[in-house]
């Protein structure tokens, strides 16, 4: 009886120090590298007017099209050379590859500007921009949009920032202009789906 309760104890005391164990290396966690999760993961939090309009601002950007422009008939929506720019993750593990084209990845989508999702996408890391950034969110600047505009691209005629940047993003246009403002679009008389 006794020795079946000592028993008992080693294995309670075993199974603790386990658990404890990761705790005490909790500093040092193995972080699993970010992947990418597509569009449709930030659609769920980042869609309509409370949220500022950000996914229905950027259908309106040519990002969101922007496999359209390669013509597949010359081959070019499998080409490495092209689909380098023209989609989101290229080249990485979990990014938009020719085997298994993931839809939700084509075309530059939120996380080739922020980075990709995995990590950060949950509410209460995405709450706090400190935890987002930790966990690989991307506060774009200029240099992100350089990575794909510049003289690399075929068609490249130079890029000015801020004229680009209500164009290519999902910002409200402070100061009307007369070009297009995809960003003004989505009003009431069109509910977003
Ligand atoms: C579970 C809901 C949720 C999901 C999923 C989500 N977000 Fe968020 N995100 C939030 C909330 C809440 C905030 C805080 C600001 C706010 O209320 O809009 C935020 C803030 C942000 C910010 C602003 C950070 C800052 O401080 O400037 C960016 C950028 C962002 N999200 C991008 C993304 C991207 C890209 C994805 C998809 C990979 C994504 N989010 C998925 C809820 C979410
Ligand atoms: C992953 C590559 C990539 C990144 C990063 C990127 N872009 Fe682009 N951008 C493109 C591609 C590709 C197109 C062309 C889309 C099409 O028409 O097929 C484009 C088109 C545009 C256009 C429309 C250009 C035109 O001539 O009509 C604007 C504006 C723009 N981007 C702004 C930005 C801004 C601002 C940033 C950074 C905040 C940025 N882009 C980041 C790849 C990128
Ligand atoms: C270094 C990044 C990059 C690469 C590589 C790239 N593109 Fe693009 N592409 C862009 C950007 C950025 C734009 C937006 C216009 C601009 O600034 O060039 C664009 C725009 C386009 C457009 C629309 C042009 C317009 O005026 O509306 C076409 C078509 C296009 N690319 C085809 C291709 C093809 C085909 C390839 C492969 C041979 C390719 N691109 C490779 C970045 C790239
Ligand atoms: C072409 C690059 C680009 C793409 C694509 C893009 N963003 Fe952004 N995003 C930016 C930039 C630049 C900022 C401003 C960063 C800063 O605070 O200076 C921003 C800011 C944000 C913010 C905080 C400010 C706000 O407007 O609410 C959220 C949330 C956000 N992005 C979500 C998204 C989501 C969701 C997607 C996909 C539907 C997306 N972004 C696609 C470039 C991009």
């Amino acid at each position: 009886m006794n020795r079946k309760i000592g028993v008992v104890i080693l294995a309670l005391v075993f199974i603790a120090a386990w658990s404890v164990l990761p705790l005490l290396s909790a500093e040092e966690p193995a972080k699993p590298a970010p992947t990418y999760v597509g569009n449709s993961k930030c659609k769920m939090c980042h869609k309509g007017e409370a949220k500022g309009f950000v996914w229905e601002n950027w259908l309106e950007t040519k990002h969101a099209k922007s496999m359209e422009s390669l013509n597949a008939e010359k081959g070019e929506t499998k080409d490495p050379k092209c689909l380098k720019c023209h989609v989101t993750g290229f080249g990485a593990e979990t990014g938009y590859n020719v085997e298994t084209p993931n839809e939700d990845l084509a075309n530059i989508g939120c996380e080739a500007c922020h980075g990709p999702g995995s990590e950060y996408k949950s509410l209460t890391i995405m709450k706090e921009r400190e935890k987002a950034v930790a966990a690989g969110l991307i506060i774009p600047n200029e240099a992100t949009c350089k990575i794909c505009h510049n003289e690399e691209s075929p068609t490249y005629k130079g890029f000015d920032y801020t004229t680009a940047l209500p164009l290519g993003t999902h910002m409200k246009v402070e100061t009307p202009t007369e070009t297009p403002k995809p960003t003004e679009k989505p009003a009431e008389e069109e509910k977003p789906k």
